[in-house]
């Protein structure tokens, strides 16, 4: 199979991933299904793509006549099959959850046509266990999309020793005909790439914050005012072979030792979630939360979100 033999895409689960998802292949002139366990779910996530594509019009990212032809290409169904029947590339989104999505693609395995390409949108799971009980293990793979996924452009393709070559030579054409940057995870890893990443920096802030070197709002000060504003310019080795690896190699030389290399969760972690300070669902965490807050946390990730994206378009 082809890229050009591919016109009907599916999504399984619409929230917060998958209704973006849809909207990204529906823009780019691809009849999609979309599936959800309830009408109500199906209608929230139409409604979120019509308010998404506004938002892009509004910002001269899209034309806004393209608006309705793009909400008329996505169709939707709360039955697997009327989805699965015809697709020729399906995106499962549904909630992390191992024996779910393995009995979804269980499911898929058994409906989809036998040249269907399906893929996991999993941030944790890998293709060969989220296959286990499909036939077709030549032609699963995950693609792990970033959230939001209509502004945020890497998708992650992560093959299993089972996916086939011309499954993710399709599928990274696919992703790139739509405008969609595809990295290839050549081993199926935990975490993959980006998720890795962000665990590792993540691990050292927490370190931080326990040992009272710095406060939670200082380490994200630091990085917001600092490396990462290069690093949405720059990779890390781009920006260390500008430095050059001997000075690197010398800096790091005693810094490694002492920076936190433990494989336990770090106990403020567990702390934070034991006592319900869960971030802003539970309007607590390192900071104090109101809705106005959690509202304009968001308003400024996407106002810079949607810059980046015009600059680009
Ligand atoms: N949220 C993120 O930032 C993010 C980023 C990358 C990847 N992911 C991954 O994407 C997947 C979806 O995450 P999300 O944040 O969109 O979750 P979500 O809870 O917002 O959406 C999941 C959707 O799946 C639906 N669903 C549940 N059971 C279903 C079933 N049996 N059939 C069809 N639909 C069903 C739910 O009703 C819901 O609408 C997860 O695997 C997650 O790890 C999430």
């Amino acid at each position: 199979m082809t890229v050009d033999g591919i016109t009907q895409i599916a999504v399984i689960g619409a929230g917060l991933m998958g209704h973006g998802i849809a909207q990204e292949f529906a823009s780019a002139g691809y009849t999609v299904r979309m599936h959800d366990v309830t009408d109500e779910h199906l209608e929230t996530a139409c409604i979120q793509i019509e308010n998404n594509l506004n938002t892009l019009a509004e910002n001269a990212i899209i034309q806004k006549e393209s608006i309705a032809p793009t909400l008329r290409r996505i169709q939707t169904h709360t039955e697997l099959s009327r989805v699965a029947e015809n697709a020729d590339f399906v995106i499962e989104a549904v909630p992390e959850d191992l024996a779910l999505k393995q009995q979804i693609f269980e499911e898929l395995d058994s409906i989809c046509p036998s040249h269907t390409i399906l893929a996991s949108n999993t941030t944790a799971l890998m293709p060969s266990q989220v296959g286990l009980k499909a036939e077709r293990k030549d032609k699963i793979l995950n693609t792990h999309y970033f959230n939001p996924p209509y502004l945020i452009p890497l998708v992650e393709l992560i093959r299993s020793t089972d996916t086939a070559d011309e499954t993710v030579t399709v599928t990274f054409d696919l992703l790139t005909a739509i405008g969609k940057t595809p990295a290839m995870i050549e081993k199926e890893v935990l975490g993959f790439v980006g998720p890795r990443l962000q665990a590792a920096l993540i691990r050292e802030a927490f370190a931080i914050v326990e040992q009272g070197i710095a406060s939670a709002e200082t380490v994200d000060l630091v990085v917001r005012n600092s490396f990462g504003r290069r690093l949405s310019v720059a990779g890390p080795f781009e920006v260390f072979e500008l430095a050059g690896w001997d000075l690197v190699l010398a800096a790091f030389e005693e810094l490694y030792k002492d920076l936190n290399s433990s494989s336990d969760i770090n106990p403020l972690l567990c702390q934070m979630v034991e006592s319900g300070k869960l971030g802003v669902k539970s309007k607590a965490g390192f900071y104090s939360w109101t809705d106005d807050k959690i509202q304009a946390l968001r308003d400024r990730m996407n106002r810079a979100l949607i810059q980046q994206a015009k600059e680009k378009s």
